[in-house]
């Protein structure tokens, strides 16, 4: 009994191997679509020591953002089609490659040896001699395969060098042109760093010097008010977060909520709401005798919102659980709707690498369709002269500006309204029309953004 149970402790500290791990996480994420973020954070558990922790998202997110170039050097080694081979067998040596061609810290025959151990941990033994040779020989040619983006036509080269897939990279290229691509490509592959928003600057003042005592660091964001990034350990484990004094949410995300009409005794509307980010902002923000009804279909986001509403004391917020592509109860009710609508979130790639190699072209067009439906249903509750604000967080044509116009050839009820935000967001970011802003991921340290404010005719009275 006591050699079965040290056998099992014994089998659970071989599993806690970081490559391991990390070869599972990867392969979990690119078979089955699941969020890297989700996946690693639940992994990380596993290992008590940080720096274990930090190694394996290191090596997930690095390989993720660097996959077209990885792929290319196992692919460069490999007797066999690179698809055709072992799931699992194939995540072991990404993180091998990885680690041999971007982690100068981690000599080469370590990243090998764990590999290969990694490949016996996995039940994958009959692979430890391919994956041996194959990631020796990416490191016999480490330099000459990290030139490869020089040898190849411009379009694949950037595929390399920025670790996008190729669709994407032509797309970019056609819409934005070879100078503005790259730019939002590099960004795009650079990690974004974690933004908390505080309500007020004496919820900022009072929280500084706990935070400080808590070893987390706060650099100020320059554009936006109250939003600070924070360096350190998980900023959700502070004494400060349960006070609910800050949110922790990117920069972008608040612009939705700061570009929203309000007015005195009004109700607004927020009808894809969870996990209620936009809502927190917007309720923080509105006017005397006025209330915000957010919902969302999703049981499992609805239980998060009710926990921020808690959290953040959102008075002024009543929270329904209800899906808007069904008839609504609201008809003609609200001064303003916020339709934060569901994307491909294409726009997150600075935090989330994974969404490049989940999305493809077919999808792009499914949500936009999506948008559009959702638009349609929701415009039906604005009141007349009323606001409805579009948003998401992609810059894909097909979810932003065609939405807003197949929206407008649909509807004429509706017409362009003018954005009533601070003029540094104007000039920081694009403006291109007087209701409609776009931020591109290089002019922030955050999120691709999109939005644009419409307006329901006044008309004839009834
Ligand atoms: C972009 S997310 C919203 C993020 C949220 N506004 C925030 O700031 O935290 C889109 C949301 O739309 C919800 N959703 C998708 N289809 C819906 C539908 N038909 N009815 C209601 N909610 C829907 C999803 O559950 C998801 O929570």
């Amino acid at each position: 009994m006591k050699r079965e149970t040290e056998q099992k402790k014994s089998e659970e500290i071989k599993k806690q191997n970081v490559r391991a791990i990390a070869s599972q996480v990867i392969d979990e994420v690119l078979s089955s679509g699941k969020k890297l973020k989700e996946c690693v954070d639940k992994k990380a558990e596993l290992f008590k020591d940080e720096r274990d922790r930090a190694l394996l998202k290191e090596i997930c997110y690095g390989v993720l953002r660097n996959l077209p170039i990885i792929d290319f050097s196992i692919d460069l080694f490999l007797k066999n089609e690179i698809k055709e081979f072992d799931k699992i067998g194939l995540s072991i040596m990404r993180v091998g490659s990885y680690q041999i061609l971007f982690l100068d810290r981690i000599p080469a025959f370590a990243a090998v040896n764990e590999c290969v151990n990694s490949a016996k941990i996995l039940k994958k033994d009959a692979l430890t001699g391919v994956v041996n040779t194959i990631l020796r020989k990416i490191s016999l040619n480490k330099e000459e395969i990290l030139q490869i983006h020089y040898k190849k036509p411009y379009e694949e080269s950037l595929s390399y060098k920025y670790g996008m897939p190729l669709w994407l990279v032509k797309r970019y290229l056609k819409r934005f042109g070879d100078v503005e691509s790259e730019k939002i490509l590099d960004s795009f592959n650079k990690e974004s760093p974690t933004s908390i928003l505080f309500f007020t600057m004496e919820d900022y003042l009072n929280s500084k010097r706990i935070l400080e005592r808590e070893k987390f660091q706060l650099e100020e964001n320059d554009l936006f008010e109250l939003t600070y990034f924070v360096k350190g350990r998980d900023i959700t484990k502070s004494e400060c977060f349960e006070k609910g004094v800050f949110y922790v949410c990117d920069p972008a995300s608040q612009l939705p909520a700061k570009s929203l009409p309000l007015k005195e005794n009004s109700f607004s509307l927020d009808p894809c709401a969870a996990p209620g980010t936009k809502t927190i902002v917007i309720s923080k923000n509105l006017k005397k005798n006025s209330f915000l009804i957010s919902s969302d279909f999703s049981k499992w986001r609805v239980k998060r919102l009710i926990e921020n509403k808690v959290r953040y004391n959102l008075n002024n917020v009543f929270l329904v659980y209800g899906d808007i592509l069904n008839s609504l109860p609201f008809k003609d009710k609200f001064y303003s709707v916020l339709l934060d609508a569901p994307c491909t979130s294409l726009g997150t790639l600075k935090k989330n690498p994974e969404i490049r190699w989940q999305i493809d072209e077919e999808r792009i067009k499914k949500e936009s369709k999506r948008q559009l439906e959702m638009l349609l249903s929701v415009a039906k509750c604005v009141e007349k002269g009323g606001f409805l604000l579009y948003s998401v967080c992609s810059i894909e044509k097909e979810e932003t500006l065609d939405v807003i116009e197949n929206f407008l050839k649909e509807n004429k009820d509706f017409e362009k309204a003018k954005l009533e935000i601070d003029k540094k967001f104007k000039d920081v970011f694009d403006l291109i029309d007087k209701g409609t802003l776009m931020v591109k991921p290089y002019q922030h340290k955050g999120d691709a953004f999109f939005i644009s404010l419409l307006r329901r005719k006044i008309g004839k009275k009834d």
